[in-house]
């Protein structure tokens, strides 16, 4: 016969599990419907790691990822437009912020430029 403690663990195992894929595929939250095309780029691929409002999801939270806070005005108005452009695209590694992912693969440019001016106006959004 198994050990009950098996079970047990087994059991435990698959409600772990459980919870860490409802947590990971939850659904984020949907851009209003008049939303600019900078602020659909951002619920598609930012708003998971930095927030509706841009100072942090709780999902990111969750997976200890520390993604700063870009609706802060203080820090937002240190940061060049040069740096946010070069962050989006290449991803924060290049200057050892690994955490921060590149975009250059799925973003044009344009896109990125349009981001960068989206990020200049969510500190006032507040
Ligand atoms: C996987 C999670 C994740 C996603 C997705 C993500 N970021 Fe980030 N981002 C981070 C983390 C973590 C940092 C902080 C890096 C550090 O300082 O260590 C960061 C940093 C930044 C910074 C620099 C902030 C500062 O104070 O230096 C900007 C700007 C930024 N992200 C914009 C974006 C934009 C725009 C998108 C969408 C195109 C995006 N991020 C998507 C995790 C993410």
């Amino acid at each position: 016969m198994r050990p009950r403690w098996l079970i047990v663990l087994g059991a435990l195992g698959v409600i772990v599990l459980n919870v860490v894929v409802f947590v990971a595929f939850w659904p984020p939250p949907t851009p209003p419907p008049d939303a600019s095309p900078a602020q659909r780029l951002y619920f598609a691929h930012c708003l998971t790691c930095h927030g509706p409002s841009g100072n942090g999801s709780w999902r990111a939270t969750l997976f200890l990822i520390r993604p700063g806070n870009l609706a802060d005005p203080r820090r937002m108005r240190a940061l060049s437009d040069e740096y946010l452009f070069d962050i989006i695209k290449h991803g924060g590694a290049p200057i050892g912020n690994p955490g921060m992912p590149a975009f250059g693969f799925h973003l044009s440019d344009a896109q990125i430029q349009d981001l960068v001016r989206f990020l200049r106006a969510l500190p006032r959004k507040e």
